[in-house]
């Protein structure tokens, strides 16, 4: 079969002509004369409307197509004069490819996003899960346009590793050994393992990012990353993408304008190629979204220090369910306080407590905080965290007595501060926190092709 990809709306911009549509029918009806079918190719939000006429051979078969049928159509593109579109497909041919039964699960009423994340499989052919998915798929395409631009190089980071990046222990194992061994030996031999010892799936590409940002200069990592967080909150999911630049020769202030700077063009970038399939949450997610975008591309992002921001959110009155005080980890409550109540835009918070970081932050001057930052943003919280790096050895090797991390394991991390260490920084964006926040979507689980949670790895 020859692939000729037809997209709908590209093709309604020329000139009207011969078409050939390939896609699933949304909706049916029909006349004694005449079938209309709402059929969509999943390229682009708009379905076109084929009519099918009696005198077509097969007529009786078409009169019998069902809602999720797939077919294809060879036609007239011509002015329609009916009503709600502009163009429609006045059918030369029918082909049905296959026609589906009436249990077809996506009926022409509105289905809930719940049920919906029930027959994952089917719901990018919705209108609104076909948006999610190609604005997805353009934002990525987007993130690779802006770092080959700015002369980045891309890294593809391992999935597999020994070490843990974040300390946070929210690893899952990778294990070759069989559940019986382990069993009769009552213990998990990890020299009998795989990889000879413990191996884990990767929560972070930072670490390799550094190693090649003091090679290569700048470098970012996209790609997944995996967290056994046994929290089931609506932004959090076990497996998620990353974006990960790490920029050599470059401080704490050098990486929030980077930061600042991507977020704006992820942003423009989404509003010009995007701008239909944003209509739909412009429309009918949250109106408030336009207003939104329009802060994020123009108004200049705050920046403040975590002492300053705990100030800011003890005076403020609000009943947090989690207290406010200096050395407490942020909670989303707070985090969008700050971004969405009280600087109502995205903010930067910098300089937190070192009790509450990584071993590789950069210890300030007070000594009691690192150089760390966090980008918050209305609606969803922490959108990206990160840091500058300790990139002086005898600090770094302090930090890590301190913290009871062996160095042994992270001797080439090590190595990297020994043999021309420069002054680095970089930072992750949460891809799927992204999406959310240009779509309006509450829910995590639904901007991601096959979400994994716990309890959940269906599909
Ligand atoms: O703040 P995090 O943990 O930072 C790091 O992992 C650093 N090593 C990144 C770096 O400096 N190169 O995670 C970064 C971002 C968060 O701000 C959040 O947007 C997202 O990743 N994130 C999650 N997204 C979905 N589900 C989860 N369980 C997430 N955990 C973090
Ligand atoms: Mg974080």
């Amino acid at each position: 079969m020859k692939r000729t990809k037809i997209n709908i709306l590209r093709q309604l911009d020329k000139t009207p002509g011969q078409v050939q549509i390939k896609g699933w029918v949304r909706t049916k009806r029909d006349s004694k004369e005449f079938s209309f079918m709402e059929v969509n190719d999943g390229s682009c939000l708009k379905n076109i409307q084929v009519i099918a006429n009696k005198d077509l051979d097969n007529y009786d078969e078409i009169q019998g197509i069902t809602t999720g049928t797939s077919l294809m159509v060879v036609g007239d593109l011509v002015e329609s004069p009916g009503k709600g579109q502009k163009w429609e497909v006045q059918a030369l041919g029918v082909e049905i490819v296959s026609l589906a039964p009436e249990s077809y699960p996506l009926q022409k009423k509105r289905h809930s996003d719940e049920y919906l994340r029930t027959i994952a499989h089917l719901r990018p052919r919705t209108n609104k899960f076909g948006a999610i998915f190609r604005i997805r798929s353009e934002i990525a395409f987007a993130i690779h346009k802006f770092y080959r631009d700015k002369g980045f190089k891309y890294l593809t980071a391992p999935l597999i590793t020994g070490s843990d990046c974040e300390g946070a222990g929210e690893m899952f194992r990778v294990t070759s050994l069989s559940p019986a061994d382990v069993q009769k030996s009552g213990k998990m031999d990890f020299s009998k393992d795989f990889f000879g010892q413990e191996s884990n799936l990767t929560v972070s590409g930072q670490l390799s990012a550094e190693m090649f940002a003091l090679s290569l200069g700048d470098v970012y990592t996209f790609g997944p990353t995996f967290r056994a967080e046994n929290s089931n909150t609506s932004r959090h999911v076990a497996e998620f993408w990353m974006l990960e630049p790490e920029m050599a020769f470059c401080d704490l202030e050098g990486s929030m304008d980077h930061g600042e700077e991507l977020v704006k063009y992820l942003v423009g970038h989404a509003m010009e190629f995007c701008e239909e399939d944003l209509s739909l949450f412009f429309q009918f997610v949250d109106k408030s979204l336009p207003k939104l975008m329009d802060t994020l591309m123009k108004q200049e992002f705050a920046r403040l220090s975590y002492t300053e921001a705990i100030e800011i959110l003890k005076k403020s009155n609000k009943s947090f369910e989690f207290k406010v005080d200096y050395g407490i980890d942020l909670q989303s409550e707070h985090e969008r306080f700050l971004a969405e109540e009280y600087f109502k835009k995205p903010v930067f918070l910098t300089d937190y407590p070192k009790t509450i970081k990584p071993f590789y932050m950069r210890m300030n001057d007070d000594e009691k905080t690192v150089a760390a930052v966090d980008l918050l943003v209305p609606r969803i919280g922490e959108l990206i965290g990160g840091s500058q790096r300790e990139e002086r050895l005898d600090r770094l090797e302090k930090r890590m007595e301190e913290m009871n991390l062996p160095k042994d394991p992270y001797w080439w991390y090590l190595d990297s501060r020994k043999f021309g260490s420069v002054p680095h920084a970089g930072f992750g964006l949460g891809f799927e926190r992204f999406l959310m926040m240009i779509t309006g979507v509450t829910n995590i689980r639904d901007v991601i092709p096959f979400p994994r949670t716990p309890g959940n790895i269906d599909f």
